[in-house]
């Protein structure tokens, strides 16, 4: 992997922790960070050391608070698309991952940085998250994935008020709409919780577990049969020696060791 100006790294009990680190410019995201978030997230695909992935922002006050507006006077009608589709494409790289990946979420997750976290399969928030998808200021819309997501997320309805109000959502609303898993006392908690839940997925069959992010993510794929998507990953599974191990576990009363084949 090349040097990293933008993410840093660290890894520990085969969990690894991404944290976007460009603080004095809460952690906005400029097509570097995009372009390293994809590089990393391609070798996470494959690497079997790694069982599960935090995604988190540098510091307190944000995850990420969108995308970098500094380099927006690039964007024009001919550019916007790719521009849009370029990120769309590595945020979906994070949701189709077959790791679980769960962004914690402290101060702003706003624009990109609303739709980074909704790409990733769950959120922690911190009490003094604030998500929100306020690009309507700007006289755009979201185009990572913002339109889409957020009302998977937390329904039609509210999705229509927050993308065409740009009110942010607290922690509390968050969690109270579907947004947030959690709601944690602070960062420090959040990545605990965190740590806690992905620990518990990596004791589990790590087919299982990749082939459970596929079929969910099927539902919202509209030229995918979602019931197909499962019926052959179930299929799937019960060919793994892990479902044999799972089954003869169970009736031999032990515990499972799972290896990944
Ligand atoms: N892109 C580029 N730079 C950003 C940024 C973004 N999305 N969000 C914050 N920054 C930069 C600010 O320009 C400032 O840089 P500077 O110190 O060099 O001037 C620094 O981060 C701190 O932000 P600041 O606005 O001074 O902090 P604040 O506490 O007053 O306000 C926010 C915090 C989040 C309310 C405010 O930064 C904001 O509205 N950001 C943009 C949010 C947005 O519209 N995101 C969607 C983009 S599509």
């Amino acid at each position: 992997m090349v040097d990293l100006e933008n993410l840093l790294l660290s890894t520990e009990d085969n969990i690894l922790t991404i944290t976007i680190n460009r603080e004095s410019k809460l952690n906005a995201l400029n097509m570097g960070t995009l372009a390293e978030l994809k590089e990393v997230f391609d070798s996470v695909y494959d690497n079997k050391e790694i069982s599960g992935v935090i995604l988190t922002g540098a510091g307190e006050k944000a995850f990420v608070a969108g995308a970098d507006i500094s380099e927006f006077s690039q964007l024009n009608e001919m550019n916007a698309r790719k521009f849009a589709e370029e990120g769309q494409e590595i945020f979906e790289l994070i949701e189709n991952c077959h790791k679980p990946i769960i962004a914690v979420v402290s101060g702003f997750a706003l624009g990109g940085g609303c739709e980074l976290a909704m790409a990733c399969h769950m959120r922690i928030a911190t009490k003094t998250a604030k998500f929100g998808q306020p690009e309507v200021n700007l006289g755009i819309l979201p185009g990572y994935g913002g339109t889409q997501r957020l009302t998977q997320l937390i329904g039609k309805a509210r999705a229509f008020e927050y993308l065409m109000t740009a009110d942010l959502l607290s922690a509390e609303q968050a969690n109270q709409y579907g947004l947030a898993n959690h709601v944690a006392e602070d960062k420090e908690a959040a990545l605990a919780k965190a740590k806690e839940i992905l620990s518990k997925i990596g004791s589990k069959a790590p087919i299982a577990t990749g082939l459970v992010i596929e079929c969910v993510n099927s539902l919202y794929k509209n030229d995918v049969d979602g019931y197909q998507t499962e019926a052959n990953a179930f299929a799937r599974c019960c060919g793994t020696h892990d479902f044999k191990e799972g089954a003869a576990a169970f009736l031999e009363k032990r515990k499972a060791a799972f290896t990944g084949s």
